[in-house]
């Protein structure tokens, strides 16, 4: 690890197959981001499990997630990948930084009321102190800097606030984190609804494009987006949200810029517009799925990873988590 080098910290659930969404206001800054900084890189399964999962689900999504972060192009040797239940301080901070969180906010969150809206049934505890171990998870390692999509922006905002709530009662001892959004991409819509983000867990599949869709239901899919009235392939999300949507996925897809996307669809007709998304990026996710593959066939080699990962993230937890239970006057032998 490089001392010199600011540290940055993200993770995804392991839950459900990933979206494009997830990959484009994620993952894909990862990859980019990785030479600069001392990247940390986790698979939340503790967060995953404030919804009920299946076991065996879970932990074929864990060993599919960590293929899918190196295949996408985050380097192992680079970064620390690792799973959250590995490292027990994660759980061990929450906890004290329950102490400093209030019941007021968490209610307030708009994740949390969602959610509780859709598994009425399950409003447990966990779900509503996610926010807490989410902001346990990157105070731990001392993140500058955490690039999410814009539908974690209240969760960082609560992070920061935890942090100097700590840092104010005691003395300095969190660095307060940044939030990084990428300008166009930090949220990506849903196909058949451009006022909803695309998500891994929405109610219709067909507004969603997987990373694990095959070509065939790419194009499916992308045929069937919404676009606007009028005709036009211009970047304007007041006003076209569904284009401007299509165009932000290309832009990303094709490695262009939005004006250059522009100019290369002006005169074009929405459907051949809406294959060329599609083809694009079906074109790029058939090579990231078949490295996918070949990475699960090779448990021992992600295994090897975890262990390593693991162990590096521990390290750097515990430093952290020993600073705070001093502070606050735990009896350490
Ligand atoms: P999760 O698993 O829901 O999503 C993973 C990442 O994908 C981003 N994202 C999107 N970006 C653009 N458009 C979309 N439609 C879209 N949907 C999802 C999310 O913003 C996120 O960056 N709580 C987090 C995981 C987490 C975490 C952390 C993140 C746990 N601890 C610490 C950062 C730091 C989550 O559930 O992400």
């Amino acid at each position: 690890m490089e001392e010199s080098k600011k540290t940055l910290y993200s993770a995804v659930q392991p839950t459900n197959s990933l979206t494009i969404g997830n990959y484009i206001g994620a993952i894909k800054n990862w990859v980019s981001l990785q030479n600069d900084y001392n990247c940390f890189y986790a698979i939340a399964n503790m967060h995953a499990i404030t919804v009920r999962q299946n076991p065996a689900e879970l932990r074929k999504n864990t060993l599919s997630l960590l293929a899918l972060y190196i295949a996408c192009g985050v380097d192992p040797e680079k970064c620390t990948l690792y799973i959250q239940s590995h490292v027990p301080a994660h759980a061990e901070l929450c906890w004290v930084l329950n102490t400093f969180t209030y019941v007021g906010e968490m209610e307030r969150m708009t994740q949390f009321k969602d959610k509780s809206a859709k598994h009425a049934d399950n409003i447990n505890m966990g779900l509503m102190d996610y926010p807490v171990l989410m902001a346990a998870d990157i105070l731990l390692y001392g993140a500058d800097v955490v690039p999410v999509g814009l539908d974690q922006r209240q969760h960082l905002e609560i992070a920061r606030d935890i942090a100097q709530r700590f840092n104010n009662v005691y003395s300095p001892t969190f660095t307060v984190p940044e939030g990084v959004y990428m300008k166009h991409g930090a949220k990506i819509n849903d196909l058949l609804d451009s006022t909803k983000k695309m998500s891994k867990s929405a109610e219709n599949v067909n507004g969603s494009i997987f990373l694990s869709d095959d070509r065939d239901t790419v194009l499916r899919k992308f045929k069937r987006a919404v676009t606007d009235s009028g005709s036009e392939i211009k970047y304007d999300p007041d006003n076209k949200a569904g284009v401007s949507n299509l165009l932000t996925i290309y832009s990303v897809f094709a490695g262009k810029t939005i004006p250059e996307a522009e100019k290369q669809f002006a005169g074009v007709g929405y459907g051949e517009f809406k294959l060329a998304v599609g083809e694009t990026v079906a074109d790029k996710l058939a090579p990231l799925q078949a490295e996918q593959a070949r990475l699960l066939a090779d448990k021992a080699y992600l295994d090897g990873v975890l262990k390593s990962g693991a162990e590096k993230a521990s390290y750097a937890a515990r430093k952290t988590l020993s600073k705070v239970y001093k502070k606050i006057g735990f009896y350490q032998i």
